[in-house]
């Protein structure tokens, strides 16, 4: 596989821009899209050369397996531009490498990492004056690949597409988020495809989501498909707990997302001198520590969503409210991880890559 340079991406620009017409100061998540693409196609054994082409629908063959056999996997990521101008992503290599551990679970060929981030730069330069400014906003980008060979049989397709969109997007979440710990329903079993991004994961969590949001949730708490005894993720996010002043997190497993914002924000509490604990939390420990009043804080974490803290949660036929802290680990933890991507402070870490 030849390594390409951003400048050997072969680009066809859009006619007409739609920029004028997007209101950057009132931006949905994920809801408008740039007038450009990435797109590299996988034949021949091999992938192509990538290529940026207008934004615009593409045409699959209705024997496309990835309308039969659910070959899809995705990754979340997001650029930045600071007041310099310049254009910042964070941790994106942690985001190639996990796409292409999930192409392995789901038998998809790898994309190789220097086409991934040399046209995602050839993307980015193009798509710069959509990348929002204003506080809480950003170019959500959504690479992506799914199968487009063709056939009927149940075994692994023989042609494939990447893409990366992008999406000028404001918060994940308005308004507080209540969860509901799931007892019935699991969002990934031992040695399935839980670490994975792969779509069906969230196909299957619709259902149950659904339930939730019919009693008054937002989102669910996923519990472990063997016992139920042990909370694990909150809908899109790796989850964390603060008991007391100790934040403590579920170590990663197959059932569970390595989330690029939870092993950040670990990293960020211990450099800020908070308690970190990685180790399984058990829903009673949980309902027990509300009781007590040591329960402080409940917060999902992830790209889409950064911090979301979790205003109460349901657990059975009872409710539990968190208390409304001044100084939450969630907005403390949030203002930094913030700070780091948009280039608002010293990135010790060396996360930050300008691209
Ligand atoms: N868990 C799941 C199931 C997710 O979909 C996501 C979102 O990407 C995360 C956790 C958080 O991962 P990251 O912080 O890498 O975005
Ligand atoms: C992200 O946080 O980027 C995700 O991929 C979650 C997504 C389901 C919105």
């Amino acid at each position: 596989m030849e390594n390409i340079t951003k400048d050997q991406v072969e680009i066809t620009k859009a006619k007409n821009s739609k920029i004028d017409s997007i209101d950057f100061n009132n931006l949905a998540f994920g809801q408008v899209f740039s007038d450009h693409m990435l797109t590299c196609d996988y034949k021949d054994g091999k992938w192509q050369q990538p290529k940026i082409e207008p934004f615009a629908p593409i045409t699959l063959m209705p024997s496309a397996k990835i309308f039969h056999y659910g070959q899809s996997i995705f990754e979340g990521m997001k650029a930045y531009k600071d007041a310099n101008d310049d254009v910042l992503l964070f941790r994106p290599t942690d985001n190639v490498k996990r796409l292409n551990i999930s192409a392995k679970r789901l038998c998809i060929p790898e994309i190789p990492e220097n086409y991934f981030m040399e046209g995602l730069k050839a993307l980015l330069d193009l798509e710069k004056d959509w990348i929002p400014t204003k506080e809480g906003s950003s170019l959500y980008l959504r690479p992506f690949i799914f199968a487009t060979g063709e056939g009927f049989h149940a075994s692994p397709a023989d042609e494939y597409k990447f893409i990366i969109a992008c999406a000028p997007s404001g918060p994940y979440f308005s308004g507080k988020v209540k969860v509901l710990i799931e007892e019935t329903y699991s969002r990934s079993a031992n040695g399935g495809v839980g670490f994975a991004k792969a779509g069906g994961n969230y196909a299957g969590q619709f259902y149950p989501t659904q339930l939730a949001k019919d009693k008054g949730y937002q989102q669910v708490i996923w519990t472990d498909d063997t016992s139920h005894e042990y909370i694990e993720e909150a809908g899109a996010m790796n989850v964390f707990v603060r008991i007391n002043d100790t934040l403590i997190t579920s170590p990663v497993s197959d059932r569970i997302l390595d989330g690029i914002t939870r092993k950040s924000i670990l990293d960020i509490a211990k450099a800020e001198g908070i308690n970190t604990e990685v180790r399984k939390i058990k829903v009673s420990e949980l309902v027990e520590a509300a009781k007590d009043g040591s329960l402080k804080e409940i917060f999902g974490a992830g790209t889409a969503a950064v911090i979301s803290p979790i205003s109460g949660f349901g657990f059975r036929d009872s409710d539990f409210d968190l208390p409304e802290l001044e100084n939450t680990y969630a907005s403390k933890l949030k203002a930094r991880i913030v700070a780091i991507q948009t280039n608002k402070t010293e990135d010790p870490f060396g996360w930050r890559v300008k691209i």
